[in-house]
C-alpha cells in the first residue's frame, strides 16, 4: 500500500522588507544582495504556529479533509514558539486533529525528514497525515547585521500526505548529517544566527550533491527523469552550482526565493505548493527534494506525484 500528496498550501506574512528596506539603514544594497543570493524581497511577521495553522488550513482546503480527519501531525521547524512545549500542540489544538503531533528540528533539511518520517508512520497503520514547515527566523536574526539579516525570511507551507495509493509515494531517500560543523551555523538560546556564510556555502554545495547522487541512484533514475526539482530556497547561487554538476536544468527547478528569502523547513514545501498550484506537476511525475541546514544536516528524496488508487 502507497501514499500520495493529496493537499498543499502555504501562508506568508504580509509585511514585506525589500532590499532597498536594508540599503536604508545598512550598509548593503540592492545590487549586492540580488548578485550574492537571487534574494529581492522576504515576508516578516506572525508566530510559527499562526503561519502553520494557516498553512495547514489552506492544505487541508486543497485535500478536501477536515483538521478531525488528521491522524498524526509533524511540524518541522528551527523556530519554535516556546522551549517547552511542541509548537505542533497549539497548531494540532486549532486544526482540530486527531492523534499524534511533535515538532522535528533538522534545521533547513527539515521538512524532507519530516516527510520521509509520515509517510513511514503511514506505512507503520497512520492514515493522514499533516507535514508542515513553518519558521519565523526574523527573530532570531539580528536585523542589524548585514550579513545574515539579508538572507532570512518569516513563511510556512504544509502538505496532506494520505495512505491507500497504489504507488509508493518516496521512491527513495537519503538522510544525514555532520555534527562536527555545528560551529559553522548555530544560535543560542535567545541569541542570533550565527553563520560561517562562505563555509557554509561550500559545504551545501558538497552536501547536497552527495546526497542527490545518491538518492537518484537508490531509486534507479536519472536527472533526466526528473520533472521536477525543488531544492532548498537558500541562495541561488548554491542551486545553481548544484545543477550544473547534477545535470538538472533551471527550467525544471522550482525557485521562491527572489519573493520569500531563506525560509529554513518552510522553504521547499513553500516552493513545492506554489509549483503545483501552478500545475508544474502532473500525475506520475518524478520529484526531486533536497535540502541543507545547520547542523549541519541534509536530507533529499525522490517521491512520485499522484493520487492513482485513491479512493476519493
Ligand atoms: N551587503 C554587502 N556586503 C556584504 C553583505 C551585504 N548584505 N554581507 C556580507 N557582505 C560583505 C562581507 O562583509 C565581505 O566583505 P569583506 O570581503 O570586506 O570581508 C564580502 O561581502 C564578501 O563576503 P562573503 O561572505 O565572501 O560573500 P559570499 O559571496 O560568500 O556571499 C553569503 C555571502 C552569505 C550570501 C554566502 O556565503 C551564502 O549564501 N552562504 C551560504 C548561506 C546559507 O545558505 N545559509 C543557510 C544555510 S541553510
Amino acid at each position: 500500500m502507497g501514499s500520495a500528496i493529496t493537499g498543499w498550501g502555504e501562508a506568508l506574512p504580509d509585511h514585506v522588507v525589500t532590499n532597498d528596506d536594508f540599503a536604508a539603514r545598512l550598509d548593503t544594497s540592492d545590487e549586492w544582495i540580488v548578485a550574492r543570493t537571487g534574494i529581492r524581497q522576504r515576508r516578516m511577521g506572525g508566530t510559527t504556529s499562526e503561519l502553520a495553522i494557516d498553512a495547514g488550513r489552506a492544505a487541508l482546503k486543497v485535500a478536501d479533509l477536515d483538521g478531525a480527519d488528521i491522524d498524526l501531525l509533524v511540524l518541522a521547524t528551527t523556530t519554535p514558539d516556546q522551549t517547552i512545549p511542541a509548537t505542533s500542540s497549539a497548531v494540532h489544538d486549532a486544526l482540530g486533529c486527531r492523534g499524534g503531533a511533535f515538532d522535528l528540528n533538522a534545521a533547513c533539511a527539515g521538512f524532507v525528514y519530516a516527510l520521509v518520517t509520515a509517510d513511514s508512520l503511514l506505512h507503520a497503520g497512520h492514515h493522514r497525515a499533516l507535514v508542515i514547515g513553518s519558521e519565523t527566523l526574523s527573530k532570531v536574526t539580528d536585523q542589524d547585521d548585514r550579513s545574515t539579516a539579508v538572507l532570512f525570511g518569516d513563511g510556512a507551507a504544509a502538505i496532506v500526505l494520505e495512505a491507500g495509493a497504489r504507488d509508493e509515494l518516496v521512491l527513495a531517500y537519503d538522510l544525514g548529517v555532520d555534527g562536527a560543523a555545528t560551529p559553522l551555523l548555530y544560535a543560542d538560546h535567545g541569541g542570533y544566527i550565527h553563520m560561517e556564510g562562505r563555509e557554509v556555502f561550500r559545504r551545501a554545495v558538497r552536501a547536497e550533491l552527495e546526497s542527490i547522487e545518491n538518492v537518484l541512484s537508490r531509486a534507479g533514475v536519472r536527472p533526466d527523469d526528473i520533472a521536477l526539482f525543488v531544492p532548498h530556497q537558500a541562495n541561488v547561487r548554491i542551486i545553481e552550482a548544484v545543477n550544473q554538476r547534477v545535470g538538472l536544468s533551471m527550467e525544471r527547478t522550482a525557485l521562491v526565493l527572489e519573493r520569500t528569502g531563506n525560509t529554513s523547513a518552510a522553504s521547499i514545501p513553500l516552493a513545492l505548493a506554489e509549483a503545483a498550484d501552478a500545475g508544474r506537476v502532473a500525475e506520475g511525475d518524478l520529484v526531486l527534494l533536497s535540502g541543507f541546514g545547520a547542523g549541519m544536516t541534509w536530507a533529499s528524496a525522490v517521491i512520485r506525484w499522484g493520487r492513482r488508487g485513491l479512493p476519493r
